[in-house]
C-alpha cells in the first residue's frame, strides 16, 4: 500500500468516528470527538508515541529527543458541521505518520517531537474557535471558562476541574502544520504544494435585530417593523459596503434564523453570523467601522441591534525561519510550490503569537472545503507527507 493509500485509509477510519447518519460532525467535548481520540491514541501507541493531554483536551504523541525543546507538529481534530474528511484531520493523521516513520528510521530525535490533534478550532461547538492552540499560547482568559456550547453548558463544565492555564507551554521551538488549501490557487496553477506567509484576519460575529412581532395578515406594510427587512437591508450594506473596502475581502452570512418562526407572524427577532476576513488589518478595521455604522442605521430605522463578538484575530505573517524550512525542504525533494497566503483561519496562526510556526498545504479539488465533497488526492497527500516528513527531519532530527 502507498502512503497516499495509508493515508486515505485512515482519513476513511478516522471520519468514520464522526459520522452519524450519514454527515460528518466532530465538535469538541463529544461523543464523537471521544471515538476518535480513541482511535487516535491507538495509533499514536502503533507508533510508540508517548500519549498525554493537556487540561483543555488537547491529544499528544510524544517522541522524547536528546534536547527537551520541542518541535511540535500536527493540526486540528474538530470539524465543522456536515464537514469534509480531510480539514484538520489530514493535517494531524500525515504529522503522526510521518513523525512516526523518522523514529523508525533514524531513532531518538535530537529535539524532542510531539504530534498534537488540537481542540475545537473550527469553533463549532463554543462558537469562538482556535480553543485548543489560544490554551498553548497562553491567550485563553477566564472568560473563556463562561463559553457556552449550543446547549448552553459552559466550557468550564467540560474541563472536569483542570486548569486551563496549566496547558500554556514555554518549551516549543516550532510549530508545523500541513492543511488542505481550502481554496482553488493550487489546482489552478497546477502545484502540488504551498508555502503559507501570511493567514487571514478574520472577525466573526452574532447580530440579533428586534423588530415587533405581528400578524402576517392584518398588519399593513407601512405600520410594520419586520426584523427581516431590517436583517436584509443590513446584510446588502455589508455586502456592497465590504466589495467598496478591496474586492479580497470575504464576507459570509452562514447562519440565519428568525423567531418564533411561523409562516405568519411577523418576527420578533432576526439573528444572523457574520464572518468577515482580510489579510490586511487596515481593511480588516474598516469591516468592523462598517458593521458598527450598519448596526447604528438599524436603531435609527427604529429596530433593536445587538452584537456578540465571537472571535476577532489579526492577520498573521509566519517566521520567515518556518517559511523558509518548508521551502528548503520541498527544493531538498524537488518539489515545486508557491508562497502564499491562507483565505482560511488556522491554529499556525494562534501558534505564532508564541512561537515561530509554518504551514504547507496540499490542494484541494475544484478548492471545495467545508463541505462532504471537500476531496485532496493520495497523490497530493503523499507529497506533503515527504515535504512535512523532510522538514520535521530537518528541524528536529536535524541530519
Ligand atoms: O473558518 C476557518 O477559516 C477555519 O476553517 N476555522
Ligand atoms: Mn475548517
Ligand atoms: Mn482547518
Amino acid at each position: 500500500m502507498s502512503i497516499g493509500e495509508k493515508i486515505e485509509k485512515k482519513l476513511a477510519a478516522f471520519a468514520a468516528c464522526a459520522t452519524d447518519g450519514g454527515t460528518l460532525w466532530r465538535p469538541s467535548f463529544s461523543a464523537a470527538d471521544d471515538r476518535s481520540c480513541a482511535l487516535l491514541e491507538t495509533w499514536l501507541a502503533e507508533e510508540n508515541m508517548e500519549i498525554y493531554r493537556d487540561a483543555l483536551g488537547n491529544l499528544f504523541g510524544r517522541i522524547p529527543g536528546r534536547e527537551s525543546r520541542v518541535v511540535m507538529v500536527g493540526s486540528h481534530r474538530d470539524s465543522v458541521k456536515n464537514g469534509g474528511r480531510y480539514d484538520g484531520a489530514a493535517g494531524l493523521i500525515i504529522a503522526m505518520l510521518a513523525a512516526g516513520e523518522l523514529y523508525r528510521e533514524l531513532g531518538a530525535p535530537q529535539k524532542t517531537v510531539e504530534v498534537v490533534a488540537l481542540q475545537e478550532e473550527e469553533g463549532s461547538q463554543f462558537l469562538s474557535g482556535f480553543l485548543g492552540s489560544k490554551a498553548i499560547t497562553g491567550l485563553l482568559t477566564e472568560r473563556a471558562l463562561d463559553l457556552r456550547d449550543r446547549q448552553g453548558t459552559r466550557l468550564e463544565a467540560f474541563l472536569s476541574g483542570a486548569d486551563f492555564r496549566q496547558a500554556v507551554r514555554d518549551d516549543i521551538d516550532l510549530f508545523l502544520e500541513l492543511h488542505i488549501e481550502q481554496g482553488p490557487y493550487l489546482e489552478q496553477e497546477n502545484l502540488p504544494l504551498g508555502v503559507v506567509e501570511t493567514i487571514v484576519g478574520l472577525i466573526i460575529a452574532r447580530v440579533t435585530v428586534t423588530g415587533q412581532q405581528n400578524h402576517a395578515g392584518t398588519t399593513p406594510m407601512h405600520l410594520r417593523r419586520d426584523p427581516v427587512r431590517g436583517a436584509t437591508e443590513m446584510i446588502t450594506a455589508l455586502l456592497q459596503g465590504a466589495a467598496a473596502i478591496s474586492p479580497k475581502v470575504t464576507m459570509t452570512f452562514g447562519e440565519l434564523s428568525a423567531a418564533p418562526g411561523a409562516s405568519n407572524v411577523i418576527p420578533q427577532t432576526v439573528c444572523f453570523s457574520v464572518d468577515c476576513r482580510d489579510v490586511d488589518a487596515a481593511n480588516l478595521d474598516a469591516l468592523n467601522r462598517l458593521i458598527q455604522e450598519n448596526l447604528t442605521a438599524l436603531e435609527t430605522k427604529g429596530y433593536g441591534a445587538a452584537i456578540e463578538y465571537r472571535c476577532i484575530e489579526q492577520p498573521k505573517e509566519l517566521s520567515k525561519d518556518a517559511v523558509d524550512l518548508i521551502a528548503k525542504s520541498a527544493d531538498q525533494l524537488e518539489i515545486p510550490y508557491t508562497r502564499m497566503s491562507s483565505g482560511a483561519g488556522h491554529d499556525a496562526q494562534i501558534m505564532a503569537t508564541r512561537f515561530p510556526a509554518g504551514m504547507l498545504f496540499v490542494p484541494s479539488r475544484s478548492g471545495i472545503s467545508h463541505s462532504p465533497d471537500e476531496y485532496t488526492s493520495p497523490a497530493n497527500l503523499a507529497t506533503g507527507f515527504a515535504v512535512l516528513k523532510q522538514a520535521l527531519r530537518n528541524a528536529a532530527w536535524q541530519r
